[in-house]
């Protein structure tokens, strides 16, 4: 039996559309906003639907018919750092076709969000965390970073499964207005941020590139006191998505990033 769960949990690892859960909280977001979870394994299986049952009711079902005990030592070589809460879980991440098919849909109940060749992978989790709690349509990045690398995933939680994470080539971006975010702007509070924009922040060190700049529709700035050069990339985007949700009635639901739905 242990040795069948190890097969098959190498045979899905080394699948391209694998992605690693590690830990309780990015597999109770996968299974919440439906991500397809293939395989969950943790060395107590009885702690585990207690720790849902208490944290997340919603997953109990899911994991009562996903769930699989192997001795910890066995987990261990899967995972030799393993997660406090002990599990983790393989899921499939979402095809291309279907994230720029989210990305694509219109009309657009809420922005999109541009990281242009974004570099830290902690950054780039906690901008998809931000996304999927405002209900964004999406977060595209540019360049060389996989949007969906294990300690992106991390970082957002496993918030990935709620809205829809697509690494393009600069070209193609996303319809809509665009908005660039960037510190020799325009006072982001002259502007609204209207339901259908692309909002769009520069890479860590170098900013937003000369090419990004030409095709925006308008340059904004959240102002800073002199002598300040920039805030944090992730951070920016909090405060861009936050303008954009102070311009909606107070009490109206989010959109539902992934699907486009809601108010
Ligand atoms: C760490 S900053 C890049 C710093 C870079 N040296 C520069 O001058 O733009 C990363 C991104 O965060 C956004 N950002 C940072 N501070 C901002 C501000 N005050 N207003 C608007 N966007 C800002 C921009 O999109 C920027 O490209």
């Amino acid at each position: 039996m242990n040795e069948e769960l190890l097969r098959a949990w190498r045979a899905g690892a080394d699948e391209p559309w694998t992605v690693l859960l590690d830990g309780f909280h990015p597999l109770k977001h996968a299974l919440r906003f439906g991500g397809a979870v293939r395989q969950v394994l943790t060395a107590d299986r009885t702690g585990l639907l207690a720790l849902a049952a208490e944290l997340a009711p919603d997953t109990v079902p899911a994991l009562e018919s996903l769930a699989a005990e192997l001795p910890e030592k066995a987990l261990r070589t899967l995972a030799p750092r393993l997660h406090p809460t002990g599990v983790i879980a393989l899921a499939a991440r979402p095809t291309t076709g279907a994230n720029r098919a989210a990305l694509a849909r219109r009309p657009r109940s809420a922005p999109v969000v541009l990281l242009e060749d974004p570099r830290n992978l902690g950054n780039v989790g906690a901008v998809i965390r931000l996304a999927a709690g405002f209900g964004a349509a999406g977060v595209v990045t540019t360049g060389d970073l996989d949007p969906w690398h294990p300690n992106v995933l991390r970082g957002s939680a496993g918030l990935h499964f709620a809205t829809a994470v697509e690494r393009l080539a600069l070209p193609e971006l996303p319809a809509g207005p665009l908005y660039v975010l960037d510190p020799e702007g325009a006072d982001i509070r002259e502007t609204a941020f209207p339901d259908d924009a692309v909002l769009a922040f520069g890479t860590e060190r170098h900013g937003v590139s000369a090419e990004l700049k030409a095709r925006a529709d308008r340059l904004v700035a959240v102002p800073m006191r002199p002598g300040v050069s920039s805030f944090n990339l992730a951070t920016s985007v909090a405060m861009g998505l936050f303008h954009w949700m102070s311009g909606r009635p107070p009490g109206a639901p989010l959109p539902d990033g992934r699907r486009g739905a809601g108010a």
